[in-house]
């Protein structure tokens, strides 16, 4: 008898599987959880859902339609994760007490994983946009600059499905707070992507980039830095400002948003594209912060510090003009037909992903303001199979996750308060109560009481 050699499956290195790996990286104790909700001022700890991560098939990536999927949320929590450990992070009250977890977050075993799995999870994350966008027949800057023009027009008509989202809700200043938490994700570290396209010699312009760049950082002054600027916005809401506090509030739209510059930048065969999107984020960001602020005052009037909106407002009108003129049209200018459609490229991705982030927002913002409605449909679904079962204590780590199909949550024993928003009131559900979670919205499950178990029904909502 003979045996064949079985092929190896397409995510397989010495390192073991993409998924092995990724565990492995989860596993670490910095990785597990604790039990508060939000995270304490520690930016190198974070909830990775290690229990949940032996789930996901690592070698079917999402397609265009999955980018809310388990598997999805799963791979950019760890990307994002992976990404700003090539940033540095310090937590303001200085090290003292966290000096392990500094040297375990960049130490030799982690950056031995990552290293070893970064690429096969970023051509995992984002390997749903390859089909999702056509650049063919893009060849000259006019054609480009159409294109753009066009993609910068649409995203401006319309109204952003999360800011109406926000506006529709019964309790409008959770919703709100859920829109800031998304943006926090690159407000408290904001413009980190673009420092990877600083270096090098690349002309005027990297000079154009660079003054963008330095607008970011305040032209070096520390209170006018947009991070710190956004920082105050979180301050006026008495929300935290750490990194990365409500770390498990952050939803895949918005982690995959702010992971795509992450993968533009870190690739330097990616660079046009690079160029192509940063043009569409500057250029889209200035009406984008005009209408957050109307819904914004319209909700808290002058109690919220929107000094953040209105310098954006103001100065991206500024950095959409000269991404445009001095580095997309340059770019295509000088370098010609051949980086035309990389340009182009960079310019759609960022409007699918851009997309991606409104809509998943406002489905969150949706669902976790009609539990009352999600439990009657709890009673209306019809669910099949045998539960998966868990059990919990007030000393459980505290995560959030989601599924790629709706379920019916119920409570066997005990009690359980359910999180759906960074600052909304938690759901009490006692024994018997059962609520319906819609595919892909994010939620969390705390005990109530010393032993809370819990049921997970596959449901069809009815
Ligand atoms: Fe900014
Ligand atoms: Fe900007």
């Amino acid at each position: 008898m003979t045996v064949q050699p079985q092929a190896p499956s397409p995510g397989r290195t010495a390192g073991g599987t993409l998924g092995e790996r990724l565990l492995a990286f989860a596993g670490s104790p910095l990785f597990r959880g604790d039990a508060r909700v939000l995270h304490a001022p520690n930016p190198y700890r974070r909830m990775l859902v290690p229990d949940s991560l032996a789930e996901p098939d690592f070698d079917r990536p999402p397609g265009p339609a999955e980018w809310a999927s388990h598997r999805s949320l799963a791979a950019h929590r760890l990307l994002g994760t992976f990404y700003e450990s090539e940033t540095v992070l310090l937590p303001e009250q200085g090290l003292s007490g966290l000096y392990e977890d500094f040297s375990l977050f960049y130490g030799r075993e982690l950056k031995d994983l990552r290293e070893g799995s970064v690429s096969a999870l970023e051509r995992f994350a984002f390997a749903c946009l390859d089909d999702a966008v056509d650049v063919s027949g893009a060849a000259t800057p006019d054609v480009l600059d159409a294109f753009f023009q066009h993609m910068v027009a649409e995203a401006a008509t319309g109204p952003s499905p999360a800011l109406t989202a926000i506006a529709a809700a019964d309790d409008r200043e959770s919703a709100a707070d859920l829109y800031l938490v998304q943006l926090a994700l690159d407000g408290l570290t904001e413009a980190s992507a673009m420092s990877r396209n600083l270096a090098g010699a690349y002309g005027p312009e990297q000079s154009a980039l660079f003054k963008v760049f330095i607008d970011e950082f305040g032209y070096g002054v520390h209170d006018a830095k947009h991070t710190t600027i956004f920082a105050k916005m979180l301050r006026s809401r008495s929300m935290a400002t750490h990194v990365h506090a409500y770390w498990n509030f952050y939803l895949a739209g918005p982690l995959a948003t702010n992971n795509h510059y992450y993968y533009l930048s870190r690739d330097h065969a990616k660079f046009f594209r690079y160029a192509g999107a940063v043009t569409y984020a500057e250029a889209v960001f200035a009406p984008a912060f005009v209408e957050m602020v109307k819904v914004f005052r319209d909700i808290f009037g002058d109690s919220v510090d929107l000094h953040y909106c209105d310098e954006h407002a103001h100065i991206d009108e500024h950095h959409g003009r000269i991404t445009r003129e001095q580095v997309l049209l340059a770019l295509a200018e000088r370098h010609g037909p051949r980086v035309v459609p990389e340009l182009l490229r960079g310019v759609a991705e960022a409007r699918l992903i851009g997309g991606w982030f409104e809509d998943d927002t406002a489905a969150q913002i949706r669902w976790s303001d009609t539990l009352p409605r999600h439990r009657e449909l709890a009673a209306a679904a019809t669910t099949e199979g045998e539960p998966q079962r868990f059990a919990l204590t007030p000393e459980s780590p505290f995560g959030t996750r989601n599924h790629d199909r709706a379920v019916v949550l119920e409570i066997e024993r005990g009690e359980a308060e359910l999180i759906t928003t960074p600052t909304g009131p938690p759901e009490r559900m006692a024994r018997g109560d059962a609520v319906l979670i819609p595919a892909g919205r994010l939620y969390g499950v705390r005990a109530a009481t010393p032993e809370t178990a819990c049921l997970l029904h596959a449901a069809s909502p009815g």
